[in-house]
């Protein structure tokens, strides 16, 4: 069994489109262990991104990501980091492929709707950004 960070993000939060994301996650088979609804502030998403604080758009993506409610979740099952991100699709939309949820949903490669951690140890260390032990079912 594996755990993964998920994120959907402002652009999808704002248009209501939660509950359908969870729905693509959970049909799936992934199994939500943890969820909150948070509205990150701006040293937040940077402490969050701070892998990409050299990259041109790391500005630019902090302010979207701090723009609005964010609905952090942690997803289980085997192989959970590269199935969600399989589910995910590509970073740009135009490049994601048919039955993932940014082909579906994703505005621009920016305003994606998702995010979801790259390895199991990046997975670890994003979880623990977010959820106490305490507030994961087990
Ligand atoms: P994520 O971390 O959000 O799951 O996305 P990812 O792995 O598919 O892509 P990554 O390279 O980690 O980029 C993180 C997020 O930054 C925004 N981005 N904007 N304007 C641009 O060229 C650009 N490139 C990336 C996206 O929101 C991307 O998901
Ligand atoms: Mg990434």
């Amino acid at each position: 069994m594996q755990r993964t960070l998920s994120i959907i993000k402002p652009d999808a939060v704002g248009r209501n489109l939660s509950g359908a994301i969870l729905k693509m996650i959970q049909d799936a088979g992934l199994t939500v262990k943890a969820m909150k609804l948070i509205r990150m502030t701006k040293e937040q998403a940077e402490g969050f991104y701070a892998v990409h604080k050299a990259r041109p758009f790391f500005a630019d993506l902090c302010c979207f990501m701090c723009s609005g409610p964010v609905v952090v979740s942690v997803l289980e099952g085997e192989g959970a980091v590269t199935r969600y991100r399989d589910l995910m699709g590509a970073t740009n939309p135009a490049n994601a492929a048919e039955g993932t949820i940014r082909k579906q949903y994703a505005l621009d490669i920016e305003k994606n709707s998702v995010h979801g951690s790259d390895a199991p140890e990046t997975a670890a260390v994003e979880i623990a950004y977010f959820f106490s032990q305490l507030e994961i079912v087990g």
